[in-house]
């Protein structure tokens, strides 16, 4: 019994320590590619097949996980995954654009972003980064020394509609309700 919850204890003060210090990490899901190879079959090129602002038929995004599970791909998904995919689905009902940071490899941040055409923007500390868009949906931005992921702010344009992603508040736009 003590055994079980000193390892608890340990458990909990490595998560409390992982906050502390910052150590940000990407989200473990590729949303937007995930959404076309599994989805967009049926809900269209970014979910263009979604009637008009059909998420807020499910005010809480536990409900809109319920509806996630019961479609086909939808096993595919873990926790962290529904809850990427539920906010994607948000963005795509506000036709908002969608971002999400996907991996960190030597300096370079990586994700990707929906709709293809939205323009991404980066900044540091308020100076901007240069961002580059390697295919389609996909995006990169390499990090300069002394840049940390928790200072980067994304901004996602696309006509007047526009998104804004501080690294250190979630790896993904549109996050939880
Ligand atoms: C084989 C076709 C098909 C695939 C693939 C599919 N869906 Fe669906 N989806 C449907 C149909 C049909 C409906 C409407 C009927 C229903 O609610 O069951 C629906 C409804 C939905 C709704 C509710 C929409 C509303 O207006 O209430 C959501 C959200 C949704 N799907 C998400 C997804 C996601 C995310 C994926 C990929 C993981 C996915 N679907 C894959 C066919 C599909």
């Amino acid at each position: 019994m003590w055994r079980v919850v000193s390892i608890g204890l340990v458990g909990v003060a490595l998560f409390i320590g992982a906050l502390a210090t910052g150590a940000l990490r990407p989200a473990p899901v590729e949303t937007v590619s995930f959404f076309q190879r599994r989805c967009a079959a049926c809900h269209g090129k970014d979910g263009s097949l979604f009637p008009e602002q059909f998420a807020k038929k499910y005010p809480r995004d536990t409900e809109l996980i319920e509806v996630i599970k019961t479609m086909p791909g939808g096993d595919a998904l873990n926790h962290e995954g529904l809850q990427a995919m539920a906010a994607y689905l948000r963005a795509i009902s506000r036709e908002e654009p969608y971002i999400i940071w996907t991996g960190q490899h030597e300096g370079v941040l990586e994700g990707e972003i929906s709709p293809e055409s939205a323009i991404l923007k980066a900044t540091a500390k308020r100076q901007s980064l240069k961002v580059e868009r390697p295919a389609g949906t996909r995006w990169r931005v390499r990090l300069p020394a002394q840049v940390k992921p928790a200072d980067v702010e994304l901004t996602a344009q696309r006509g007047t509609k526009r998104t804004r992603l501080r690294l250190k508040d979630s790896p993904y736009s549109h996050a939880g309700k």
